[in-house]
C-alpha cells in the first residue's frame, strides 16, 4: 500500500495539516532550539537557510516512494507551522509508525493532541491502515498524556529500544486500532 497526502487537506478548530513550505523556515529554526527534537529527528541544531530548506525538501521526498508521510502541523488560526508529524508504514502489514514534535513556544495548547487525533482518524478510516504504533521515552509525560488523550494504548516497554547520546533507553509503546475508534 501507499501512504499519500490527504486530499482534501485534513483540519480542525485548531490545526491544519499540510504540506510543509519554504515559508516554514522559522519553525525549522525554533525545533533546533529545542535540546531533545534534533536528537530523534534530521533538525538542524545549527540553523541556516540551507539547512532548514534541505529539512523541508527531506520532508517532501518522505512521500516520492508512498512508503512514509511527513506534513505540517499549522495552526488553523494562522496557517504558521508549529510543528511537525512523521508516519511511516512497517514491516507489519497495514501498520503505521508515528512520530510528532512542536516547537517550545507552541507547546501545551492543544495542537499535538488535536493534529495526532486528526491523522489517527483519518489513517484508520479513510485508508487501508488497521493499526497506528508509537514510541515514547518513558518520562515524556506530554506524550503519552497527548497519546492517551487520543485513545492509544500502552502495549509494553521495548527494552534498549531508544538510542539517545549514545545510550540505550527503553521505550513505551503504544497503539490505536481500527476497533479503538468505535470506543471515544
Ligand atoms: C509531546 C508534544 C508533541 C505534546 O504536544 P502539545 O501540543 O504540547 O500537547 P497538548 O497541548 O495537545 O497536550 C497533550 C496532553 O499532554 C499534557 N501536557 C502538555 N504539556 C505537558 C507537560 N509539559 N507536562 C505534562 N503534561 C503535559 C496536556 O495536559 C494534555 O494532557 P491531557 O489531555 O491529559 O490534559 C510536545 O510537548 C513536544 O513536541 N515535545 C517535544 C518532542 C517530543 O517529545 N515528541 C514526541 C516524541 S514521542
Amino acid at each position: 500500500m501507499r501512504l499519500d497526502y490527504p486530499v482534501p487537506a485534513l483540519r480542525s478548530d485548531v490545526v491544519r495539516l499540510r504540506k510543509w513550505t519554504y515559508d516554514d523556515l522559522d519553525c525549522v529554526r525554533a525545533a533546533g532550539t529545542d535540546p531533545s527534537i534534533p536528537k530523534g529527528t534530521t533538525v538542524p541544531v545549527h540553523f541556516t537557510e540551507a539547512e532548514g530548506k534541505a529539512f523541508i525538501e527531506r520532508a517532501w521526498s518522505r512521500n516520492d516512494d508512498g512508503q512514509a508521510l511527513a506534513l505540517a502541523i499549522a495552526r488553523a488560526d494562522s496557517n504558521e507551522a508549529v510543528g511537525h508529524l512523521y508516519l511511516g508504514l512497517t514491516r507489519v502489514e497495514r501498520q503505521c509508525r508515528l512520530g510528532y514534535w512542536l516547537i517550545p513556544s507552541a507547546r501545551g495548547q492543544g495542537f499535538g493532541s488535536s493534529a495526532v487525533d486528526l491523522i489517527s482518524r483519518w489513517l484508520l478510516t479513510d485508508t487501508d491502515l488497521y493499526r497506528i504504533v508509537a514510541e515514547v521515552h518513558p518520562e515524556n509525560v506530554a506524550s503519552i498524556r497527548l497519546l492517551v488523550a487520543c485513545g492509544y494504548t500502552l502495549e509494553g516497554t521495548l527494552r534498549s529500544w531508544l538510542w539517545i547520546d549514545d545510550e540505550p533507553h527503553d521505550a513505551l509503546q503504544y497503539s490505536l486500532i481500527r476497533p479503538d475508534l468505535h470506543h471515544t
